[in-house]
């Protein structure tokens, strides 16, 4: 059957729309499902494992670079280490979970203090004295051929303390 002139018209308008969809579609796909946004846990290098002393905090400073959309983005923080053992390394955020003050290692008391409210963590990060009402967060660890790698937060990595 010959194509009359509407349904030229209804097929054209048909294959445009579906162009202008794909043309708007495929960037938005391609921008959510990019690696880029998939590397917000990417491991960062953050010390020798040799360098640290067993049970001494050491705050580092930690730079990750992730894509964002078409643009690569360089983003600086920090976080304390402890190395609690040869094989038990923790790394806590530098925030206390409490107002998100940062708080610092006091080489008297041995443990971490947070000059906003007075909350103490110990070591292993829990809570000695509120008000802060969980332990520090805590970063994915991993050593790899004597360097100590952080990962991305982890939620909920510590179980509750209590006093
Ligand atoms: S913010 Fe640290 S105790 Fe309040």
């Amino acid at each position: 059957m010959p194509m009359d002139r509407r349904n030229f018209f209804a097929r054209a308008t048909e294959a445009l729309g579906a162009l202008l969809a794909a043309g708007l579609g495929l960037p938005a796909a391609f921008y959510l499902l990019s690696p880029g946004r998939r590397n917000a846990s990417a491991w960062v290098d953050a010390a020798g494992l040799s360098q640290l002393s067993p049970r001494v905090p050491e705050e580092v400073t930690l730079r990750r670079t992730r894509l964002d959309g078409w643009k690569i983005v360089s983003e600086k923080s920090t976080a304390w280490i402890v190395k609690l053992s040869d094989t038990d390394i923790v790394a806590f955020s530098p925030q206390c979970t409490h107002l998100g003050c940062a708080y610092h290692f006091d080489e008297k008391k041995h443990e971490f203090v947070c000059p906003c409210h007075t909350s103490n963590f110990s070591l292993e990060g829990k809570v000695l004295t509120g008000p802060a009402p969980r332990p520090l967060d805590r970063f994915e660890v991993k050593v790899e051929n004597g360097r100590v790698l952080i990962g991305a937060l982890v939620a909920g990595a510590n179980p509750p303390s209590k006093g």
